[in-house]
């Protein structure tokens, strides 16, 4: 299947965050009903807060929930109740708000030392994925630096070229909060179906323009540029991430990256 990219814009985050939400949902509703069951991770930093917000208000959430199972595309290594803590962030605004069962939540240990952290989260993902050939999430949802990285993958890292492991250690985070992470490695975004990236503020409207103007062949090393799902990547931007020309409203589809 040849890969889309679709870009949509918005007013607002808070409008980006809800269209990503409901497209999810959307996504959600589809799985379960060819497999069973609906596989996502979610990335951390501000930009996810309006959209785990928006989750907690799906109609039926308590409904859907048992067949969602939520992992991480990177955390960092502090306490669960640490403010920088991603999955913290995803508890506060949505998980607890809206009776996630905590028994489909799968964070990252993050008591361990990282590299302990991340060998136990790559064995826990290939046990849960065990029966699964190619595709693992459905989705997985992104952010990105003004920098290009994505979830804890930072240019020029050696975590970017790490192919035989699904998640991998950050000791030396490019950009704060300058605690070692645990990250998905290429190698596992890479077997998610769908990935979404949300993207808001004029900080990322560079970088974004970067992105989408060689989303062909020869794509830009960027590690954003790297996430290569099999089925679609799907960006929801407010007005101030969208390159020049793209204005609330749109919502186009650009070839999708080559190999
Ligand atoms: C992290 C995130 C990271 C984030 C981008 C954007 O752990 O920091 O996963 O990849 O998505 O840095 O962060 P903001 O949303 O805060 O701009």
């Amino acid at each position: 299947m040849r890969r889309t990219v679709r870009v949509r814009v918005f007013h607002d985050p808070p409008s980006a965050a809800l269209a990503a939400a409901e497209r999810i949902v959307r996504v959600s509703d589809a799985a379960v009903r060819q497999r069973g069951r609906f596989a996502i991770a979610v990335s951390g930093g501000r930009t996810p807060e309006p959209l785990f917000r928006a989750l907690a208000r799906v109609p039926d959430g308590p409904q859907r929930w048992p067949s969602w199972q939520l992992f991480c595309c990177d955390e960092r290594c502090v306490p669960p109740d640490d403010d920088r803590s991603n999955l913290g962030l995803a508890r506060r605004r949505w998980l607890e708000p809206a009776d996630f069962p905590p028994g489909n939540v799968h964070p990252v240990d993050t008591s361990l030392p990282a590299e302990e952290a991340a060998r136990r989260y790559d064995a826990q993902l290939r046990a849960f994925f065990r029966a699964m050939t190619e595709a693992t999430f459905d989705v997985v949802v992104l952010g990105i630096g003004p920098d290009g990285h994505t979830a804890s993958l930072f240019p020029g890292s050696s975590t970017l070229e790490v192919a035989d492991r699904w998640a991998v250690a950050e000791p030396n985070p490019a950009l704060p909060p300058r605690v070692a992470r645990v990250t998905l490695t290429l190698e596992a975004l890479g077997r998610a179906r769908t990935a979404v990236f949300l993207v808001c503020g004029s900080d990322k409207r560079a970088v974004v323009a970067t992105l989408l103007a060689r989303t062909g062949p020869g794509s830009l090393p960027l590690p954003a540029a790297r996430v290569r799902p099999s089925e679609t990547t799907e960006w929801f931007l407010d007005r101030e991430a969208a390159p020049e020309g793209l204005e609330p409203g749109t919502d186009r589809a650009f070839p999708g990256a080559d190999g």
